[in-house]
């Protein structure tokens, strides 16, 4: 029979998040960090533009906060950004210390700052146009030499075991149940504390510039043990992506907007000054509607984004990722401009949090894309999502060294029970169900809204949970059964979140609501109604 694995933190999810976490531990607590693919692969990596933190002389942390409170249109929590913003300096030195290679800036004795939309000054630090990788391999080159940290890849969290779910009083997160997918096998751990690090849902979008792990399981998860889940109507679109037959997902980083890239329309006007005086700089918001109205309009495919009036030389020292990248397509962007569209990018709504990354669940903690802690409000300023994994990985390591060393659970913790499952017989249904589900997200719950798609939506989500239901309760668990199961629950958070806000604000737009209403400034709240009982797939 298989024995409980028992650690004192378990971390689920190996990102900036997860790892800055590992790493801010002390080095006497058993720390076991799982992914569910290489430690390596997640939005971390794909990051490209950087991070944003205040360093440059004219600028100002009551800069960066007003900059972030006005890119998340009035629903950001102040404390938060404030919070986030005075740690940011401290953390990329932190990031520096632990290897990170950021640009330097010739003329100047610091790091190059670049500038992104929303930004009013530069104020973003870069490792040219891999920040992501940059950060991810350092990272987990400095926690591999901890002895203190154990790496489980390829292990799939399922489901949080919670004291409530095992016969006793309160809803204390005791540990998770845990997909080895090299065995098959359904692992028990145990842990005093449990983080959630899992990263965003952008995989419910047919377009993405996520990898394919980005699939909500940390907030699909919480939401089933009872967590609270907040603003998951706003879901970022990134605005350009590249438009080609042979690319999957691939970012063209704002910091090439940043570094006066225009945005063209087939016939090579520049479209951006009719829709906002910041032109290409505008929020992404602003500038992913505007590109999405000139597509409709004009029943183009994508529009053009421009770098080639700036020296190859220029291109090739600021964006060699973009450049290399685009060149293996057959596309020299010194010399040509790049086809764009918008894809779903980040996920601004998440698990609720507290100051120190608690969730509603005592010993659950929630940091990095899968929380939601306040700070991006209605819409994330670019460059924000990393320093906020940095920011609350740091709060939660204080908080999780704080709590008292308690003695274990008296409860018995069942073990998984895969007795009476069956190998599933048909694994083209589960990706017929994805594909259909990414389709109808894309067509209904969008950019653009309206309360009729999202009522058709609504019913599809409602008919596919069903199906999952009655279709596959009774097979053995697989990576892509519980990744549907997780996108279908995230998918209908996002539907019931737009369907509750009865205004266009930030990244929701509804066609039947076209403009802000003040008196709708909370965040939207989700309450689960009860406890799901376990392995209930
Ligand atoms: P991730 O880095 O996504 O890590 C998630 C981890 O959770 C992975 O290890 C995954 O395997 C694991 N996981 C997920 N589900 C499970 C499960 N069920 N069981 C076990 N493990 C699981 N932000 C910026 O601030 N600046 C940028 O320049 C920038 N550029 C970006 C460019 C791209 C192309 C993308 C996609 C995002 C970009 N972002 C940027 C956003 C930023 O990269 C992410 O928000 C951030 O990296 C999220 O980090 P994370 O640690 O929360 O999650
Ligand atoms: C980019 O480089 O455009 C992405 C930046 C971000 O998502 O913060």
């Amino acid at each position: 029979m298989a024995i409980p694995k028992s650690v004192d933190v378990l971390i689920i999810g190996s990102g900036a998040a997860g790892l800055s976490l590992a790493l801010r531990l002390r080095a006497d607590l058993e720390v076991a960090v799982i992914a569910k693919r290489a430690l390596t692969e997640g939005n971390t990596l794909y990051a490209q533009g950087g991070i944003s933190a205040v360093f440059d002389a004219g600028d100002s942390l009551q800069s960066h906060v007003q900059d972030t409170l006005v890119a998340g249109a009035g629903l950001c929590d102040q404390e938060t950004v404030e919070r986030v913003v005075e740690r940011g300096p401290a953390n990329i030195r932190w990031l520096f210390e632990c290897g990170v290679e950021f640009t330097r800036d010739p003329k100047a004795d610091g790091y190059h700052l670049t500038r992104e939309g929303g930004h009013s000054h530069r104020r973003v630090v870069h490792a040219a146009d891999a920040t992501g990788k940059a950060v991810q391999l350092s990272l987990e080159e400095c926690a591999r030499a901890r002895s203190n940290i154990s790496f489980l890849e390829y292990h799939t969290a399922i489901d949080l075991i919670t004291a409530n779910r095992c016969g006793g009083q309160d809803n204390r997160c005791l540990g998770a149940y845990i997909l080895n997918s090299h065995s098959g096998q359904v692992e028990t751990f145990l842990a005093r504390c449990v983080v959630i690090a899992t990263g965003g849902a952008s995989k419910v979008y047919l377009y993405t510039s996520n990898p394919d792990v980005a699939t909500g399981d940390g907030i699909a998860m919480a939401w089933r043990a009872g967590c609270r889940v907040a603003n998951m109507e706003f879901m970022q679109f990134h605005p350009t992506c590249l438009y080609h037959a042979k690319a999957k997902s691939f970012l063209i980083s704002e910091a090439l907007r940043g570094e006066g890239a225009r945005l063209l329309l087939p016939d090579g006007e520049r479209f951006m000054p009719r829709f906002d005086a910041r032109a290409e700089l505008a929020p992404r918001d602003i500038v992913a509607r505007a590109i999405d109205h000139e597509i409709k309009r004009l029943g183009s495919k994508c529009v053009y984004l421009d770098i080639s009036h700036r020296s190859a030389d220029f291109v090739h020292h600021h964006f060699p990722t973009i450049y290399e990248h685009c060149l293996t397509l057959g596309l020299d962007i010194t010399r040509e401009p790049i086809p764009v569209v918008p894809a779903a990018h980040y996920t601004c709504g998440g698990i609720v949090t507290d100051a120190n990354a608690h969730t509603d669940i005592p010993g659950l903690y929630a940091i990095g894309e899968a929380s939601y802690t306040g700070l991006h409000g209605a819409n994330r300023m670019a460059s924000n999502s990393l320093l906020e994994c940095l920011v609350f990985a740091e709060l939660a390591a204080a908080d999780i060294e704080r709590q008292p060393r308690v003695q274990d659970s008296a409860l018995s913790v069942p073990l998984w029970d895969a007795s009476r499952a069956s190998e599933p017989d048909e694994e083209v249904v589960i990706s017929h169900n994805w594909e259909e589900l990414r389709h109808f997200m894309w067509d209904y719950v969008g950019i653009v809204r309206t309360n009729k798609r999202l009522m058709r939506a609504k019913r599809r989500v409602d008919l596919l949970r069903q199906e999952i239901i009655e279709n596959y309760s009774h097979f053995k668990v697989t990576t892509d059964l519980l990744e549907l199961r997780n996108l279908v629950e995230v998918a209908d958070l996002i539907i019931q979140s737009a369907m509750r806000r009865r205004e266009s604000r930030g990244l929701h737009y509804t066609l039947d609501f076209p403009h802000q209403d003040p008196r709708q400034l909370a965040p939207t709240i989700l309450i689960p109604d009860r406890y799901r009982p376990l392995q209930a797939i």
